[in-house]
């Protein structure tokens, strides 16, 4: 939540930051600023998206070599021009960007204000800067001595991006609970949330871990400790190609990486799957494999389209490694003292490795003794440095801010480490795993041939464009895409949209069926087929609208839908991984015919670094 970029060095500083902010729309996009410093220190900042911000800034000095910049979702205070960032201090001299929550920012101001200090904003941001600059100006020492000293005060999360008038060319970052990427470049130093920013200059970064500082100089990247020892700073290698972070010709991100999807699941599969084999290598796994085959219990722990990635495996799990397997929302998980016992192995599922609630629950459960693997798409992101172990989902970066091609790498990872372990535990047979091994490298096929043909898809989205609500069922290992369906639409086109196990409609919603309802069947042939048509036929009676996803030629289901969307046939415990796809492209159809931003939906950001 919150995009912040910086830049230092001998380019203008302006437009590095302005197509930075751009690459992190995706965090939040309430408003933006830059601050900028060449002689003098300038904020420019408006409500709204960047592009707004550019043509507030036309006309104005933009010049400087430093520069910061911040993309808003909002916590403290309206989406406003005085609520963006940068937000100047009282003094004049400091400005700074955040990205996080001071949680304590109340008892900061009322001390604040009793020494006559008087708000523009109502940030919380605004309140940590003036602090700061409180202690800097009453102890008269260093900007970065204030903020060690500030920090030490602080209770919340936070990554802090400062400008000093007084330091023209020196950016000074701290962090704790959000993420900030610092890359190297010859003669410069990139700041950003992530590594998006800095992809075109360079391929060197250094993550910045919790509780430390960096003073950031063109030629000099000085990272401490809150204590004010040096610290070393590890740089890394990038992995990721521009084109990765670019639409490539799709009209919305959110488009492109559902057509990522086949070479996704491909390249997720990549070097760690042999059917012809029966082999499975997952190495950062293979290390806990002893602990994983004695667990008596998995906890999957994940937020929102992760966490039905999470339920999806426990059905794959308890049916592969006969172990009892709990789903839980970090939300809930890490307030309510959960009951973490001796061999108990944690999961946490993660697209951006960030997810406040999800570190913090693996944190805990980490502290009371549990082993802790990640399924995490960002490579060096905090959830993947947490984790004991685990297995990257090589999705590559995942822009639009709905969750499309994350979600069938994190299942395509999931069912995997369930083989492997049903392999090492012996209980599921070796055809039965080279079965769905075979399965699961047929997968990106098939994916493929869903996407050759989503004219049925579109054409069902316009006919349903303007519908009020949609009802999602399916059970099975479809009762969690019938979640993930639902979800995607009301993300994307602000429909309501609920899923159910088929069978619970009985128990409520079918109330809500009329000759308006449409009602989304995913539906393919599995075991529960028969009982799931017994289901339609019930919508029917109550003129319900049936649009069904069903496997290829089966005319019975075709026949009790208006509608259908199809998929080739696969083993019901990987058909999550085909069915999940139309109900992505109809989510996005129908957010396109009602003219929603699909890449930016209202109040959503795509990195929930706030709990
Ligand atoms: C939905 C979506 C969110 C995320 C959730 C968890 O399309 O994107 O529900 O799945 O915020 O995020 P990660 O996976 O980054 O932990």
């Amino acid at each position: 939540m919150c995009g912040i970029v910086g830049y230092t060095g001998h380019r203008d500083a302006y437009p590095v930051v302005i197509k930075g902010l751009k690459r992190l729309e995706y965090r939040g996009y309430d408003s933006a600023g830059v601050a900028l410093h060449e002689k003098t220190l300038r904020v420019y900042k408006k409500m709204g998206k960047v592009a707004d911000l550019e043509e507030h800034a036309v006309g104005k000095d933009i010049s400087g070599k430093t520069g910061i910049g911040h993309t808003r979702w909002a916590t403290h205070g309206e989406p406003s021009d005085r609520n963006a960032h940068p937000h100047l201090s009282s003094s004049g001299k400091l400005a700074m960007i955040h990205n996080g929550i001071i949680e304590n920012y109340a008892q900061l101001k009322k001390e604040l204000t009793q020494k006559g200090y008087e708000f523009k904003s109502d940030t919380d941001t605004e309140v940590l800067l003036n602090f700061i600059d409180e202690i800097k100006q009453n102890n008269s020492c260093s900007l970065e001595e204030a903020i060690r000293v500030a920090l030490k005060r602080v209770t919340g999360a936070y990554v802090i991006l400062l400008l000093d008038a007084e330091n023209p060319d020196t950016i000074i970052a701290a962090r704790k609970g959000s993420p900030l990427v610092i890359g190297v470049g010859k003669g410069e130093h990139f700041l950003g949330s992530d590594a998006s920013p800095m992809l075109e200059y360079t391929k060197e970064v250094v993550y910045v871990n919790d509780y430390e500082l960096a003073i950031v100089k063109p030629d000099e990247l000085i990272l401490k400790n809150l204590g004010n020892e040096k610290l070393t700073p590890y740089v890394q290698k990038l992995d990721i190609e521009l084109a990765a972070i670019e639409k490539g010709g799709y009209d919305h991100f959110m488009l492109k990486e559902i057509f990522e999807q086949p070479r996704t699941i491909y390249d997720c599969l990549r070097g760690r799957l042999d059917a012809s084999k029966n082999k499975i290598t997952l190495s950062g796994i293979e290390q806990y494999a002893k602990e994983i085959c004695a667990a008596n219990r998995i906890i999957m722990i994940a937020c929102g389209t992760s966490w039905h990635a999470g339920l999806t495996a426990e059905y794959i799990f308890e049916e592969c490694c006969r172990i009892n397997v709990e789903v839980e929302y970090a939300s809930e998980f890490r307030y309510r003292n959960p009951i973490i016992n001796p061999g108990d192995v944690i999961i946490a599922i993660s697209q951006s490795g960030e997810t406040a609630d999800t570190l913090v629950a693996i944190e805990n459960a980490k502290a009371k003794g549990a082993i802790i693997l990640g399924v995490v798409n960002v490579v060096g992101s905090s959830i993947a440095r947490m984790s004991h172990a685990g297995a990257y989902t090589h999705a590559g970066p995942e822009i639009g801010v709905a969750s499309t091609k994350a979600f069938t790498a994190q299942l395509a990872v999931l069912s995997m480490i369930a083989l492997k372990i049903a392999q090492l535990k012996g209980t599921l047979s070796a055809e039965r795993i080279n079965t769905l091994l075979n399965e699961l490298e047929a997968i990106p096929e098939k994916v493929e041939s869903i996407l050759a043909n989503t004219e049925p898809i579109k054409k069902i989205a316009q006919q349903y464009a303007t519908a009020r609500d949609f009802l999602y069922l399916g059970r099975g290992t479809n009762f969690p895409v019938a979640l993930e369906g639902a979800l995607k639409l009301k993300e994307i086109s602000y429909i309501h949209a609920e899923g159910y196990p088929a069978a619970e409609m009985k128990h409520g919603p079918i109330a809500l069926v009329d000759e308006n309802l449409p009602v989304v069947f995913v539906a393919t042939k599995d075991s529960y087929h028969e009982k799931v048509l017994s289901n339609m036929q019930e919508i029917r009676a109550r003129k319900g609208k049936v649009i069904s996803v069903i496997t290829e030629e089966d005319e019975t289901a075709a026949n009790l839908s208006e509608s259908v969307m199809q998929v080739p046939p696969c083993d019901e415990m990987l058909a999550p991984l085909l069915t999940v796809v139309p109900l992505q492209l109809l989510s996005y159809y129908i957010g396109v015919a009602r003219g929603c931003d699909v890449d930016k939906p209202r109040n959503l950001a795509k990195s929930v670094t706030v709990e």
